[in-house]
């Protein structure tokens, strides 16, 4: 593995590789790393000749102050990881390299940080996070966009856990035509069923013991989805979530606090009334619950 902070820098090596006719993998992230980016990354390393990971923790996706400032910074714990999965995974891999990009703020955006709109979406950032987080998907845009005219990747990948992000990037790579092949992946989770999230180190012990519910009732919610109505099993995982605390012993006042919980189109993110509505990629539940603080998301499969 080798360290970049600069853009010339990558630039440079992207050059050489693509001369080699070299594939390059994206891996972008804000750091942090976990289970569920190392999966990302290797499976990187196994399908490209070099993999470039970013990890920059992105100011203009965050619309509150309070939420940049407390985003964890583990730059370097970040990059033992890296290291170690590429002595894990040196014998499947093809890759020969991998380049950490931590770049500054001020390299990424050296005209100072974008506050414009510069990317609409339509219906699929109009649901979900795009009203509860304005202008959060046009920061994932601008950055994104940075990171394919550094990188210049053949593929790019994305955690599911994520999912309305990953549509907004396949919107963005129609609009800007640039032939990446977006690269969806699993969401890696906890043996408790709790998705990796790096957030999920700021709950207290109490709250992370009590989490794991969430991904239980969506399971349940998959299952109901057999026989129950769409609207039906919304309402239940809603009601699940936030009568939780009236049926556990929680600790600590502890409470779930679901922000929203939608059953959508896979593919458009727009709600179906029916389950024979759903198109090609079937339908998917994503929710933002609150807890202790904390704001988790997660997504099932139906
Ligand atoms: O998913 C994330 O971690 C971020 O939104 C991304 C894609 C790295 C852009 O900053």
């Amino acid at each position: 593995m080798k360290q970049i902070q600069n853009a010339a820098d990558l630039q440079q090596a992207v050059r050489e590789a693509k001369d080699k006719g070299r594939q390059i993998g994206l891996v972008p992230t804000m750091g942090a790393l976990h289970e569920g980016h190392l999966s990302l990354i290797e499976r990187a390393m196994k399908e490209n000749d070099l993999v470039v990971v970013s990890l920059f923790v992105n100011p203009i996706q965050f619309n509150n102050k309070e939420d940049l400032e407390k985003y964890p910074r583990t730059l370097e714990a970040d990059l033992d990881l890296i290291k170690s999965l590429e002595s894990r995974v040196k014998n499947e891999a093809k890759a020969t390299e991998v380049l950490a990009f931590s770049p500054s703020v001020a390299e990424m955006y050296p005209d100072g940080e974008p506050t414009e709109i510069v990317y609409h979406f339509g219906p699929v950032e109009e649901v979900m996070e795009g009203p509860r987080r304005p202008g959060h998907f046009n920061g994932v845009a601008v950055v994104v966009r940075r990171l394919f005219d550094l990188a210049q990747p053949t593929r790019a990948y994305f955690g599911e856990k994520d999912y309305q992000q990953i549509a907004i990037i396949r919107a963005l790579l129609e609009q800007i035509k640039y032939p990446i092949e977006l690269v969806p992946c699993p969401i890696v989770r906890a043996d408790d069923g709790l998705a990796l999230s790096s957030r999920n180190k700021r709950l207290s012990p109490a709250a992370r013991q009590m989490a794991p519910a969430i991904n239980a009732t969506l399971e349940q919610a998959a299952e109901m989805a057999e026989y129950e109505e769409v609207d039906d099993v919304k309402e239940w995982v809603l009601d699940t979530l936030a009568s939780w605390h009236e049926v556990h012993d929680c600790g600590e006042g502890l409470q779930f606090e679901p922000e929203y919980f939608e059953i959508v189109d896979a593919r458009t993110l727009q709600p179906i009334a029916t389950w024979d509505e759903a198109g090609d990629l079937g339908a998917v539940g994503c929710i933002a619950v609150w807890l202790d603080g904390v704001r988790l998301i997660d997504i099932v499969k139906f």
